[in-house]
């Protein structure tokens, strides 16, 4: 099998830690109550009628917890995973080569699902209904189309921009899983789960901390520990206190709602080049040097969150509650 498009572990951010990091069972699975309860119970009965659990999508903001999920899943289910992402198969015959390489029941795990070519879509139709392939054979007048049987098999998309699916694709999955940003307490909870398995202690109030300033994501909050137990062990400390917590993590400018540089630049850039909005997200994006998708993807969701940040038709605009929180005085109307 081509390596370039399964692999057993293709979220290749911090891979190594990020595969030791991540929950095994549901049980171990922090928050998304509603996503997870629900998992239980169709994942129960599809067990009990021994049949392959229905095709799931997820999607939410990066680092919540999809791909954590989907091999969850499949564990669960007691079924290996695949993993490949959206812009790895570029041609049909790559995902006709994935999905004919499954063994019965398998979990195929499709990364960025919204990158998928609309041509490959059309493959993945059939395969998701009837567990079938229409695959064409040779070119020209001689071509031939030759329907194959697939095992049956459980797709798992995850996605953070669920928008961008077309209804056909979104129609096909059984199961739709929303995962929300997690709450302080629950962010608290998998920093002191991962402080377990670093095998260094952390005080309460300093998991909250670091919880505090992790944007409501739980990759975050194990990115932030790691660099507060890098401080931790070059100060010689034994355990992870509030004290260190904080200082740490004012040095790693992370403010104190887990903002970071880029959000302040962008936050900044819409107050001082355009008094405060609104202002359309290609020029927000050219003004302050960052790709318009990354600042759709991974920064607007949380701010939006907040409520720093708003979305009108003439473009995103900063509520007064930035200007409070720089110390700024709010514009007069
Ligand atoms: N509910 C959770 N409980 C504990 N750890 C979690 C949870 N969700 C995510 N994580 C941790 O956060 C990191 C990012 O999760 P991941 O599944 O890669 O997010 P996504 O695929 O949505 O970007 C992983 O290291 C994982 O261990
Ligand atoms: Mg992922």
């Amino acid at each position: 099998m081509d390596e370039r498009i399964v692999s057993q572990q293709a979220d290749l951010e911090d891979a190594g830690l990020e595969l030791s990091l991540r929950p095994q069972t549901l049980d171990q699975y922090i928050g998304q109550k509603k996503v997870k309860e629900n998992l239980k119970v169709f994942i129960e009965a599809a067990k009990m009628r021994q049949e392959t659990l229905d095709h799931v999508l997820l999607y939410g903001p990066p680092g919540l917890g999809k791909t954590t999920l989907a091999t969850i899943i499949a564990n669960e289910m007691g079924v290996n995973v695949r993993t490949t992402a959206g812009p790895a198969i570029e041609r049909p015959g790559d995902l006709a080569a994935v999905l004919t390489a499954l063994e019965p029941g398998d979990v195929l795990f499709i990364d960025e699902i919204h990158r998928l070519h609309r041509s490959i879509e059309e493959v993945l139709y059939p395969a998701m209904e009837d567990f079938c392939l229409d695959i064409v054979i040779g070119k020209g007048p001689s071509a031939r189309s030759v329907r194959l049987d697939l095992p049956p098999f459980t797709l798992v998309g995850a996605t953070t921009r669920v928008g961008l699916l077309t209804a056909p694709l979104r129609d096909r999955f059984g199961v739709l899983g929303r995962l929300e940003y997690y709450h302080e307490e629950e962010l608290a909870q998998i920093v002191t789960r991962t402080s377990q398995l670093f095998d260094i202690e952390i005080e309460t109030e300093a998991a909250f901390e670091v919880a505090r300033r992790s944007r409501g994501t739980p990759r975050i909050a194990n990115r932030l520990l790691r660099r507060v137990r890098d401080f931790a062990q070059v100060l010689q400390y034994d355990k992870i206190t509030d004290v260190l917590a904080k200082d740490a993590l004012e040095r790693l400018q992370v403010d104190k709602l887990g903002l970071d540089h880029i959000d302040h630049k962008l936050l900044r850039g819409i107050i001082e080049k355009f008094n405060g909005g609104p202002v359309g997200l290609d020029t927000i994006a050219a003004t302050i040097g960052e790709e318009p998708h990354t600042i759709e993807d991974v920064y607007e969701p949380y701010l939006l969150q907040i409520g720093f940040m708003k979305r009108t038709p003439r473009g995103r605009m900063v509520t007064n509650e930035v200007y409070h929180h720089f110390g700024l005085e709010v514009p007069k109307e």
